[in-house]
């Protein structure tokens, strides 16, 4: 079966060719046009999509030496993400389907972010994954596929979202996440400790008190000082961060009694997190299973990848199929 992957939910416009050998193609057109805002625009994302979206395509195919004649089903972003966005990606993949009678999968943002992890491997069911992106934060308990049960989520900011606030408060642009991975790795975890909410207390997150917390620390010091410490700051931080993902993780293994475990998401590309999530599969004799760096942010590899697995369960949908922005 070859598939076509489209995503297009917040401000990567994308498309990838998923063939019986495996990723063909993963053509990723971020915008640049955010950095200016420090944050995503929806009216210029859903722009940009429109501008890009037909060359994404077209590359992806070509990249792929596949034609369109070859695809056999369509799998595109149906949500969660920005309503404008969306509709670019939806509407485009409807236009395609219905032109050249491919069948169509409508595909949860969410779910593809797990199931990125079964491009280059095959965790086991059940398995617990923590979904760490720009968007959401939630520890997943994947009984089978699709068959999926929150244990838990955040309750305010997501974790992307505070290393982008934070990058954001130590002058660094948007999105902050890689920048501070990297800066994070020359610097001192134990410079300062900021608080990791909620840490000993249920599967639940919340990070906005991290980000106050930081701006609190930081308010009266001067912009040299911030960029003297700022290997320190971004290793405190993303101490701050991981260990309460990593602890809650720990804790909903504890819960499920699951021998496997998975992250994604674009703040699982984060190399202090992918370390202790080693060191956690270690100490508890797990298995762990972690998309490679390309598959961790937002592409169209991990739609196509779970655009097979719903369309091998015969899960299609129709052209009436609507986006929802959150699901
Ligand atoms: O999954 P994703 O590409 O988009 C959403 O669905 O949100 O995730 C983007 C988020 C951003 O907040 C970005 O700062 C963060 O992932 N991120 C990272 C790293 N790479 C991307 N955060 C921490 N460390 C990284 N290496
Ligand atoms: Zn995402």
């Amino acid at each position: 079966m070859n598939i076509l992957g489209i995503e297009s939910s917040c401000d990567d416009t994308s498309a990838s060719v998923l063939t019986a050998e495996g990723v063909q193609s993963n053509v990723i057109a971020s915008q640049s046009i955010h950095v200016k805002f420090g944050g995503v625009v929806p009216e210029l994302a859903s722009r940009a999509h429109q501008t890009t979206i037909t060359q994404t395509v077209e590359q992806a195919l070509e990249e792929a030496e596949v034609s369109l004649e070859e695809i056999d089903v369509i799998a595109v972003t149906q949500g969660p993400g920005l309503m404008g966005s969306l509709l670019v990606g939806l509407c485009f993949a409807k236009g395609l389907a219905l032109s050249r009678s491919i069948p169509i999968v409508g595909v949860n943002h969410m779910d593809a972010h797990i199931y990125a992890n079964f491009i280059d491997s095959e965790p086991k069911f059940p398995f617990v994954c923590l979904t760490v992106s720009g968007g959401h934060t939630q520890l997943v308990y994947v009984k089978s596929p699709f068959d999926h049960e929150i244990l838990g989520k955040t309750r305010d900011d997501a974790a992307g979202e505070a290393f982008d606030k934070i990058g954001k408060i130590f002058g660094l642009p948007y999105p902050a996440g890689a920048i501070m991975d990297k800066l994070a790795r020359d610097g001192d975890t134990g410079f300062h400790k900021f608080p990791q909410a909620l840490v000993n207390e249920g599967l639940d997150f919340s990070f906005s008190g991290l980000k106050t917390s930081a701006l609190y620390f930081v308010q009266d010091k001067k912009e040299d000082w911030i960029k003297e410490h700022l290997n320190d700051l971004c290793a405190s931080i993303s101490e701050a961060i991981t260990e309460v993902l990593i602890k809650k993780l720990k804790r909903a293994v504890k819960q499920t009694g699951v021998k496997t475990i998975a992250l994604a998401g674009g703040v699982s590309a984060n190399s202090v997190l992918r370390e202790k999530a080693e060191k956690l599969a270690e100490e508890m004799n797990l298995s762990l299973h972690v998309p490679k760096l390309s598959y961790c942010t937002d592409n169209a590899a991990m739609i196509a990848i779970t655009g097979k697995m719903k369309a091998e369960l015969e899960q299609f949908d129709d052209l009436a199929m609507k986006p929802f922005a959150s699901l």
